[in-house]
């Protein structure tokens, strides 16, 4: 998980953006670690408080010319890898950008390169914006280099310019509709690139996982993977049969239990997709063959025996409207419905715990994680390929649904196929 100090000099609704979207999972790769407001009486120190978020006041009229140096020891505190000026009104240094090894990104209140650069800041950005009489303005994430505004373009959104437009009233669509938005998705996907490993850590043995959900703009997608210990469970392949998946063993000659280790993990009934760890993609199939629910099929079945373990059965369903995950363990039977969101994926899976040779594998707990989801469907794959390690990994499938019903899909298998 990275680490993010935010910069503030003001209200800090950009800071509050950055805050809802790590509760809500949006930016989920980074957690705002420290607020440092560059003036006492900013309104964004209360809303790093009320979250429990540290916050350093380093007055820029009181720090005079060890406003930068000041800063500087005050990031010192936390070493982070991201600092995002959010509503910062102040320039920074070649010479601080220079010392600086976090990567640096603002958010300016217009479309760069237009009404940005020195003395481009907060109201008089839109003041200058709606005296010229341009008819789109918007916002925009950038990396900070030492020409104000200046650095590579990570995120722009545009918005429209009203007849009735004072300052004020642009200075705030344009916040609602552009600024509060791309930030925290450009922060998030910042954070990916600097550190890819973000979808199951710190868990170093999740086992097997599904991941259900849609991308930033909005395409259907679904992942499974699974990870073995035992020689049986990593001499597994995944393989293509139509649309559905199956899998298949590449060594003939072991001693497994063919019924927790080979079966259907991918099959459609009616363009519902059923994605599980088990033969229980059987019996939801068969259950909805005849008119029956996923919640039915599943209440006919329970954990694995696989003492001591007893590793639980998760399963999921994905339909034009939403998506269904369960996870049948020792604890009880468990299900949870969601919509589909855009950049929002779930992530369940079989464990909690770093691997333990000889021990038991405690359950996965709680509730499917959220996700983001890239549009990208190599970024996506590739990412959570590595993450998985090369120790316990032994197949992963990924597939994104175009808005015609077609598809397109990653398939990554650690054996040869025999
Ligand atoms: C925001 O519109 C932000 O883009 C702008 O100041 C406002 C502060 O809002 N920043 C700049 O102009 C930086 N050059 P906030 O404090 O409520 O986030």
């Amino acid at each position: 998980m990275l680490k993010i100090s935010v910069l503030v000099s003001g209200g800090g609704t950009n800071l509050q953006a950055l805050i809802d979207a790590q509760n809500n999972g949006v930016l989920s790769s980074g957690r705002i670690v420290q607020v440092i407001s560059s003036r006492p009486d900013a309104y964004a120190i209360e809303r790093a408080e009320k979250n429990g978020i540290h916050t350093d006041i380093v007055s820029f009229k009181a720090a005079g010319n060890d406003f930068e140096a000041r800063i500087l020891e005050a990031l010192g505190k936390f070493k982070p890898e991201i600092i995002v000026l959010a509503g910062f009104m102040h320039i920074l240094s070649k010479n601080f950008i220079e010392k600086c090894s976090a990567k640096i990104i603002n958010i300016h209140p217009s479309l760069i390169p237009s009404f940005c650069g020195k003395g481009f800041y907060g109201l008089k950005v839109h003041e200058a914006v709606l005296k010229s009489g341009v008819k789109i303005t918007g916002a925009t994430v950038h990396i900070v280099n030492e020409i104000p505004d200046g650095g590579e373009i990570l995120a722009q959104k545009t918005v429209e310019i009203l007849p009735d437009d004072t300052p004020e009233i642009l200075q705030r669509r344009v916040m609602e509709n552009a600024e509060w938005i791309i930030l925290p998705r450009a922060v998030e996907n910042l954070c990916r690139k600097i550190d890819k490993r973000v979808f199951i850590k710190p868990i170093k043995y999740p086992g097997r996982g599904i991941i259900t959900g849609m991308t930033e703009k909005g395409r259907k997608m679904l992942a499974y993977f699974i990870m073995g210990r035992s020689s049986s469970s990593k001499a597994r392949i995944f393989e293509r049969s139509g649309d559905d998946l199956i899998i298949k063993l590449t060594q003939n000659d072991k001693n497994f239990d063919p019924s927790l280790i080979l079966y259907s993990p991918l099959r459609i009934i009616d363009g519902n997709i059923i994605i599980t760890n088990g033969d229980q993609t059987d019996t939801i199939y068969d259950f909805m063959k005849n008119g029956g629910t996923f919640e039915d099929a599943l209440r006919t079945r329970e954990y694995e025996p696989d003492e001591p373990h007893f590793t639980p059965r998760i399963s999921a369903l994905m339909t034009n409207s939403g998506y269904k995950q369960s996870i049948l363990k020792k604890a009880g039977r468990y299900f949870f419905e969601y919509e589909y969101e855009k950049g929002k994926g779930r992530l369940i899976h079989t464990y909690n715990h770093d691997v333990m040779p000889g021990k038991t594998l405690p359950s996965f707990s709680g509730e499917p994680r959220e996700i983001f989801i890239p549009e990208d469907i190599n970024s996506f794959s590739n990412s959570l390929w590595d993450e998985l390690g090369e120790n316990y990994r032994v197949a992963l499938y990924v597939r994104y649904y175009d808005f015609d019903g077609s598809y397109k899909d990653r398939l990554f298998n650690t054996q040869e196929v025999l």
